[in-house]
């Protein structure tokens, strides 16, 4: 390790600062003023400069990731109990809310409150030490919560250290960890395609993120952070929580999107209104506003009952729920032949929506809710979020309800059900199960995967129906004159999916491999697999343990792709789309070449004119892995000289550095790439 010069220092203290700037540019204000590619950029070599001088800041964007997985989460004791929060189901209760503050502090006077929405997710605890996070905790029962710093610092909106104000001694900030509801769709999707469970909401998505002991699998999803409270605190006091959030907002920690600072009841319920008005533009799920007495000394007068401030109420939303009858459950049988139980309920309106469908997600949701046909259920409505049952009324039940048993044969062709090794997941077997081959074509035919427009799911139908698609690959041998018989299509329709269908045949690796629906290669895994092979003929017959040196691809996924190309009937399938006109580039692949890195590990020094501009050359270097350097020393590598060099020449001339051309640079990443 070499001695870190003044300047080097400097450089390190320079770019943590500025990353740390763009990464709250990017994620508290949602409006970055760099590039990602100039963003990556700077963290590459701020890393490097790290690992050469082992010079490391707390605040380093690099200490966002990269901690080992832990057995256990440990133990912290909060230096203040985390209280939770009182109730409030109607204005009048929000009435009743004010006029209790008033009692209690013997006054007629209007009180200032603040009202924010209630988010949706879990409450954490932030330490900060001298302006640096040092632990970051659960709420757990109150007192004492869980250790999860590893975790927290993989979320970009979270500062790791205090800045733009003097920063106190210590100070406990809380706030809320969630998880948008696009996040948490997309989440869930991709959970469902791949056969895995769904979570029933964004506050179990977001819980199940942070409990994880591996916080490299917590950095894979997009959680957000709110910050609305304060704890212990050493060396600075707030007036009012205003004044707190104003302080929050000015050293860049993320605060609620929408708060307001009103007097008085009336005035509070209209905030109250306001929050529910917007509620379906907020990206996050809310369930409610939180109504707070502002000034602080007042907030001490009124203290806690047992758990709870009597300075603070929490007005929930009328929940967008409904009681209904269980009619029907039936198990539906999906792409990859994973069978989920389906309620069909008894129409009901629920938030201005009628709703007759509800997943039930698994037998294990079956059994520990105990769901019954024939039960009286409530059925709740969460954001956009498919419908689901929350719970049985017990008391109605007549006797007469029946058990729902997962199914012993595929409901839809016959074939034996499998319950997944240790998963609670039930799978038809079938191969040629039409529920899956028509879903199979659907997710073929779909957007993100070859992308063919004018073929939705009831076109799919239809041509499946008619015997024209009995496989993705009858796609390419569908002709005109066999659509336009069909009752949904004219001349100008079917020409358009003809076109769709001959411009769909140009795709990428990535592309189509996802399209192929292999049982858990989502999107990102296909993309993974594209980036390691160049052709898809490299993975005909491939062995599990060659896809599992890809990082990233564990076991479950390495067999299951494996078992695809081991089989000579999906070779044949793969066969027969080339030869039908499918033709795969793979973009990707090349990408992993540059990404090789040729470079790796060389510092380079530029001395005198060169035929390129010298920032040219700097990023040349560094996208292939190199590391461009401004001061020469023991440990450059290579001097690149160009014309009219300066004192660096002499200098790399006596401390032995290699002295390279332009030319011989280039032939270097040429040769070793
Ligand atoms: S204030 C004593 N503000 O609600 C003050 N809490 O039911 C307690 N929550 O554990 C917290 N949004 O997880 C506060 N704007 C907000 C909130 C909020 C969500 C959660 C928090 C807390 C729970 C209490």
């Amino acid at each position: 390790m070499e001695k870190i010069p003044a300047n080097i220092k400097h450089e390190i203290e320079k770019l943590v600062k500025d990353l740390n700037y763009h990464c709250y540019r990017y994620y508290v204000l949602d409006s970055p003023v760099i590039s990602d590619e100039e963003y990556d950029k700077q963290y590459r070599h701020l890393k490097e400069l790290e690992e050469k001088y082992n010079y490391v800041l707390p605040d380093s964007p690099t200490q966002r990731v990269g901690a080992p997985p832990l057995d256990r989460f440990e133990k912290v004791k909060h230096t203040e109990p985390m209280l939770s929060l009182d109730n409030a189901f109607s204005h009048d209760e929000v009435r009743e809310f004010d006029e209790r503050v008033k009692r209690f502090l013997k006054s007629d006077k209007d009180v200032e409150y603040t009202v924010e929405p209630k988010y949706d997710g879990l409450a954490m605890e932030l330490t900060y030490r001298n302006g640096i996070l040092i632990k970051a905790s659960t709420r757990g029962d109150g007192v004492e919560g869980e250790d999860v710093t590893v975790n927290i610092k993989t979320i970009k909106a979270v500062p790791l250290k205090i800045e733009e104000v003097d920063a106190p001694e210590e100070i406990d900030i809380r706030g809320e960890i969630y998880m948008d509801i696009k996040e948490f769709e997309t989440l869930n999707r991709e959970r469902e395609k791949e056969g895995g469970p769904a979570f029933a909401n964004p506050r179990n998505a977001a819980a199940g993120a942070i409990r994880q002991l591996d916080s490299s699998i917590t950095a894979k999803r997009k959680l957000h952070l709110a910050c609305y409270g304060i704890g212990a605190a050493k060396g600075i006091a707030f007036k009012s929580q205003w004044e707190f959030i104003q302080w929050l907002k000015k050293s860049r920690f993320p605060v609620p999107s929408l708060i307001r600072r009103v007097t008085g009841a009336d005035k509070v319920i209209e905030v109250i209104r306001e929050i529910e008005e917007k509620r379906s533009t907020f990206p996050f799920e809310a369930d409610g506003a939180v109504i707070k007495v502002n000034d602080f000394e007042l907030q001490k007068s009124l203290g806690i009952k047992t758990r709870e401030p009597r300075w603070a109420t929490a007005y929930k939303f009328p929940a967008h729920q409904g009681i209904t009858k269980i009619n029907e459950i039936i198990a539906s049988v999906g792409r990859t032949g994973t069978i989920t139980p389906v309620a069909f309920l008894e129409p009901v309106r629920i938030g201005g929506v009628t709703v007759s469908r509800s997943t039930l997600h698994n037998w294990d949701e079956i059994g520990r809710k105990d769901i019954r046909v024939g039960d009286t259920v409530v059925v709740e409505r969460a954001g956009d979020v498919i419908p689901h049952v929350v719970s049985v009324i017990t008391e109605k039940r007549t006797g007469r309800e029946k058990h729902f048993s997962p199914p012993k044969k595929c409901p839809v062709c016959g074939s034996a059900v499998e319950r997944d090794e240790g998963g609670v997941a039930f799978r038809c077997i079938g191969l040629n199960c039409t529920a899956q081959v028509q879903q199979r074509i659907g997710h073929y035919v779909s957007r993100t995967a070859m992308d063919i427009e004018g073929l939705g799911e009831k076109n799919v139908e239809l041509l499946y129906s008619r015997g024209l698609i009995k496989h993705f690959v009858d796609i390419y041998r569908l002709k005109k004159e066999d659509l336009l018989e069909l009752p949904r299509y004219a001349e100008k329709s079917a020409q358009n999916l003809m076109d769709a269908i001959e411009k769909s045949k140009h795709t990428t690796l990535a592309r189509f491999l996802y399209s192929l629906g292999i049982l858990h290669v989502g999107e990102y895994a296909a993309k993974l697999l594209a980036r390691n092979f160049e052709d898809i003929g490299d993975l005909y017959h491939v062995k599990p343990e060659r896809i599992m040196e890809i990082k990233q691809m564990g076991e479950k996924i390495a067999g299951s792709i494996a078992l695809f190309f081991d089989d000579p009937e999906n070779i044949h399938t793969l066969r027969t789309l080339q030869s039908l006109g499918v033709k795969i580039s793979n973009p990707d692949f090349s990408k992993e070449k540059e990404a090789k890195r040729p470079l790796e590990g060389l510092t380079f020094v530029i001395t005198g004119t060169l035929p390129r501009p010298r920032n040219e050359i700097e990023e040349l270097i560094e996208q292939n892995g190199g590391h461009a350097s401004g001061s020469i020393s023991k440990s450059t590598d290579y001097l690149l000289l160009g014309e009219d060099p300066g004192s660096k020449f002499k200098k790399a001339q006596s401390l032995g550095v290699k002295i390279i051309s332009f030319d011989e640079l280039a032939k270097m990443i040429e040769e070793r790439a």
